[in-house]
């Protein structure tokens, strides 16, 4: 009760270990799982099957007009699935393909403008922990507490690899994953709009070395001081 108007911001670099990390904080104060990575990626699913070319702002901004995302979200169990005009893209949208075309199509204000709009009624409706690169910053700067997660390259690249081979999507090396990581992070931190950086009343927590166990219980120690 106390937690249900919570916004628990979550931002950091691909790979610091956000995703787990914000589930179980969601699942432990009951809240809503917002992932707005889910949602960038699912567009760039879309943009991909549509055969439209990854710079054609023009035809993408045409494209999403209409788009419908639907969030469902299962905290009790720690999953949720993302729909794009009611086609489940859960899987299709952790691809290689999609992961490597992703930064280009979240730089593009037509996708942010909507995608913001969309994660704002949702955490005006009710708490939400929300994980991305603008949620502080952006998204929802008055937050009601903001966490900026980080972790060494080396770190990200291997927990990534350990995600693919346990989702046996496809082969990558380790080398490849840090090539990709560090592009990511510098599109990711040098786009125009909205990009990359911490709040500057954000909590920085470097998780090199933790458990997800002990990232999750710091953040929710650090709720619950917030609400207590
Ligand atoms: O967290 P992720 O890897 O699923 O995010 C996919 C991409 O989406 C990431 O490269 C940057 C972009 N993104 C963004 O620009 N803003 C957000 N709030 C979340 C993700």
């Amino acid at each position: 009760q106390k937690f249900s108007k919570l916004i628990v911001a979550i931002d950091g670099p691909a790979g610091a270990g956000k995703s787990t990390v914000t589930k179980k904080v969601a699942k432990a104060l009951h809240l809503t799982y917002l992932d707005t990575g889910a949602m960038y990626r699912a567009i760039t699913w879309l943009v991909l099957k549509s055969r439209i070319a990854l710079e054609d702002e023009k035809a993408i901004a045409e494209l999403i007009k209409t788009v419908t995302l639907c969030l469902i979200d299962d905290f009790k169990q720690e999953t949720s699935q993302i729909l794009i005009n009611g086609e489940n893209v859960t899987k299709n949208i952790r691809t290689l393909e999609v992961t490597q075309s992703v930064s280009l199509i979240s730089a593009q204000v037509a996708v942010r403008n909507k995608l913001v709009r969309h994660q704002r009624e949702i955490g005006c409706s009710r708490g939400v922990v929300a994980e991305g690169r603008d949620i502080g910053t952006n998204v929802f700067p008055d937050a009601d507490i903001k966490i900026f997660l980080t972790a060494s390259v080396e770190e990200r690249a291997k927990r990534r690899l350990i995600d693919y081979e346990s989702q046996k999507l496809e082969n990558i090396s380790i080398h490849e994953l840090k090539k990709d990581i560090k592009a990511r992070d510098y599109q990711d931190s040098y786009r125009k709009i909205a990009p990359l950086c911490k709040a500057t009343d954000a909590i920085e927590l470097n998780t090199d070395g933790l458990t997800v166990e002990e990232v999750t219980s710091q953040i929710i120690l650090i709720c619950k001081s917030y609400v207590e």
